[in-house]
């Protein structure tokens, strides 16, 4: 058996690095790079420092500010028609997941034409694509060094996972000072996502020995670093090494896959508008629950790298403190449950069905250490409203 490790062929980081940008793209061969973010990228000046800095390499730049949250079908028509009307000959995705996964599917867009459900997984799409230059600006999704986008289908309200080597970007440029104004909310959900990403890539079924070293590094600065960050975003120590575990924890979910926690999420996301790192934290202690009997060591190793389990403890022991350290850990950042979220019992109830038919459909469910049926699915997503809702005691 062989297996294949994919990263961007150039990994630039560092604290300020993303002004040396313009210089990065003339080696890549770009003339005419488009900017792909969003407006509060615009508002906060992040994008025109960017832009910049490609301008004062002599590259033409324009600047696309149209991406939105949890990227539909229908939203890439006016990035495409941007594209287009610029020549862009390249993309810089800058923003948190959500720009950057938009900018892979144009990238690809761009150039084969058609529809991004052509291109759902399993399909695997090897290119060609336009070059994507990712620049992450939170520490948590990990997209800038992963070979997958999330668009969802603007008929179904599917959030499909598109996979393959041709939505690896180029180059990810990842500059930890772009983070440091991240509110606590928004620190807590990218954490916990990275933290989610390396945990699943570990225990996935195609787990290898490279992930796996990527995975067990990300672990292990998230246990040390991801409070710190929460309570005082000025901590650069606890900033940079977030960013670095975020991208740690990218390379390993992109090597390995994630599992039964991505799979239920993302129809979470689509059906609730639940942002992705906070639909992960409410479901993470409840399905490594489910979980952690089929792959104990495995656990156990994650929660030692964490730092809530120790050598002496036995592997069933350590699996089970992981367990409740995802639990104590989203209410110390305050994740909200399904009911305190807002969202209506009878209403949640009503989409099981269909949200375990779209985490079956995704193929994430199959990489991870207890394989569920459909049923098992919708009997956790049940349990998850119930025994984290107030009401049940
Ligand atoms: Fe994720």
């Amino acid at each position: 058996m062989s297996i294949d490790i994919n990263t961007p062929p150039i990994l630039r980081f560092g604290a300020g690095s993303v002004d040396s940008i313009g210089e990065l793209l003339k080696t890549l061969g770009a003339e005419r790079p488009i900017v792909v973010t969003d407006g509060f990228l615009v508002s906060t000046g992040v994008a025109a420092r960017v832009a910049d800095a490609l301008t004062a390499a002599g590259l033409q730049a324009s600047v696309y500010d149209g991406t939105i949250p949890d990227p539909t079908t229908d939203s890439l028509e006016n990035g495409l028609e941007a594209i287009r009307a610029h020549e862009a000959d390249s993309i810089v995705a800058l923003g948190g997941g959500s720009p950057i996964d938009t900018a892979k599917a144009l990238s690809v867009l761009a150039v084969r034409g058609g529809h991004m459900r052509e291109l759902k997984a399993p399909f695997q799409f090897v290119g060609p694509a336009l070059p994507v230059i990712a620049v992450p600006t939170t520490a948590g999704t990990g997209s800038e060094v992963t070979q997958f986008t999330i668009i969802t289908d603007s008929e179904t309200n599917e959030k499909m996972l598109c996979a393959g080597p041709g939505y690896l970007p180029k180059a990810a440029v990842v500059d930890f000072e772009l983070t440091v104004s991240m509110p606590p909310r928004l620190t807590a959900d990218t954490g916990i996502d990275a933290l989610t990403h390396a945990i699943e890539a570990y225990v996935s079924r195609k787990a290898n020995p490279i992930s796996d070293t990527y995975a067990l590094a990300a672990i292990s600065r998230i246990g040390r670093y991801l409070r710190r960050a929460y309570r005082d975003g000025g901590d650069r120590e606890a900033r940079e090494e977030m960013m670095t575990a975020a991208t740690l924890a990218g390379m390993a979910f992109s090597n390995a896959s994630v599992a039964l926690v991505h799979g239920m999420s993302r129809p979470l996301g689509a059906h609730f508008h639940i942002a992705h790192g906070m639909a992960n934290a409410m479901l993470f202690a409840e399905i490594t629950a489910f979980s952690v009997e089929h792959a104990a060591p495995r656990y156990a190793t994650c929660a030692r790298t964490l730092g809530v389990a120790t050598e002496t403890d036995s592997d069933a022991a350590a699996a089970d403190a992981l367990v409740q350290e995802l639990r104590t850990l989203a209410r110390e950042v305050e994740v909200p449950t399904p009911a305190t979220r807002g969202i209506d019992r009878a209403e949640w109830h009503e989409r099981v069905p269909v949200m375990a038919q779209q985490a079956l459909a995704s193929g994430s469910p199959n990489n991870n250490p207890r394989v569920p049926t459909a049923e098992e699915i919708e009997q956790l997503y049940a349990a998850i409203y119930e025994e984290t809702s107030p009401t049940a005691g």
